[in-house]
């Protein structure tokens, strides 16, 4: 059979990047313009400086993607942009060049959902990994449970009701000094420390999640002790927050009878977050985890998510527009049962 190229394009946040996947699992090339250092000293992304940067980058990085490949605009099978979520101009850059290049070139448009992305970082990691499984997906957007019933099958379980897991990492690195982006920063601090202090979590009677509980303890005691020491601040509130993450994911594996989990997302990155999942394994439940490179924004987990939708044939027209409150399809109906209930 014929290998399919997929070029996808990722330019959501502040992360420029271009990639061609061979068959959806193997990466012939993934550039990524990172933006950090430009945003690190407003201490976050910002929005209008995100977009004007994408502008300046993405050409160059579409360029360096083919060429690293060593694959001609001719030999690809389809183009799949990031659509949603994200910031909307950042989308707009990435969108409209993916889209200009499919009626020059004439080849098929196929947008992805940034989300379905992360999800797919795994299927380049493993080789073998097949739906169905439940993702934690967890990063500076979106925190929530996906039940991946197929490639292109998706089911929003339970999400935050307030902070996102990452903006709650990046909002207490501020608050104790660490800088931007503070979830790498945390992770690293918290190695030094002890998780001394009981934080409140909070917990529902389904499968939805709420940080803010716990980043606002963080942020008080901070303030009533500046002295505290701030590795074991970082070390408990990594420890309160991976509670209620592996509290969730173990409700809805006895929900839905799933004992195949996968991370996604920047904040699966995290050490202390990937040691506690995987002791689940000693409970029978299988924990498959991208490569740290994965973790964060790149074009190859959205090749891979378009190469699922390319075979599915989901091909997009060319009036696709960037949904920058994109989600994916919730599960839950209105009288609070699942779908298979
Ligand atoms: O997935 P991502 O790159 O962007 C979104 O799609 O949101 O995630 C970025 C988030 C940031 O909040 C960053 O602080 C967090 O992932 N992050 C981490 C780690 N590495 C990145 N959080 C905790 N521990 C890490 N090692």
């Amino acid at each position: 059979m014929k290998d399919i190229l997929t070029l996808g394009i990722e330019s959501s946040c502040d992360e420029t990047s271009a990639s061609i996947v061979k068959n959806g699992r193997e990466i012939l090339s993934n550039i990524i313009d990172t933006q950090i250092p430009i945003h690190e000293k407003y201490g976050g992304v910002v929005p209008e400086i995100a977009s004007r940067n994408h502008i300046e980058a993405i050409s160059r990085v579409v360029k360096e993607a083919l060429k690293e490949a060593n694959v001609r605009f001719d030999e690809i099978d389809s183009i799949t942009p990031t659509y949603g979520p994200g910031l909307v101009g950042a989308l707009l850059v990435g969108l409209s060049y993916a889209k200009a290049l499919s009626y020059a070139i004439n080849k098929p448009l196929v947008g992805v959902n940034h989300i379905q992305g992360h999800i797919a970082s795994n299927y380049i990691t493993y080789s073998e990994l097949k739906p169905p499984f439940l993702c934690m997906m967890t990063s500076g957007g979106n925190t929530q449970i996906v039940y991946v019933k197929d490639y292109t099958q998706f089911e929003v379980l339970g999400k935050t009701r307030d902070d996102a897991i990452g903006e709650a990492f990046d909002k207490v690195a501020r608050v104790v000094g660490l800088g931007y982006p503070g979830g790498p920063k945390v992770d690293k601090l918290a190695k030094e420390g002890k998780p001394i202090y009981e934080l409140p979590q909070t917990h529902f009677d389904n499968l939805d999640f709420s940080f803010s509980g716990i980043k606002t303890a963080v942020i008080n005691l901070n303030h009533k002790n500046p002295d505290i020491n701030k590795a074991d601040l970082c070390a408990s509130f990594e420890k309160a927050v991976t509670d209620v993450l592996i509290t969730n994911i173990k409700k809805a594996i006895k929900q839905t009878g799933v004992k195949t989990i996968t991370l996604a997302g920047g904040v699966s990155a995290n050490s202390y977050i990937r040691q506690e999942f995987l002791k689940l394994e000693k409970e029978g439940i299988k924990i498959y985890m991208p490569d740290l490179k994965l973790c964060t924004d790149n074009a190859a987990m959205i090749a891979s998510a378009g190469y699922y939708n390319f075979i599915a044939g989901k091909i997009d027209e060319l009036d696709l527009n960037a949904v920058p409150n994109l989600k994916l399809p919730e599960g839950r109906l209105p009288e609070g049962r699942f779908s298979w209930q």
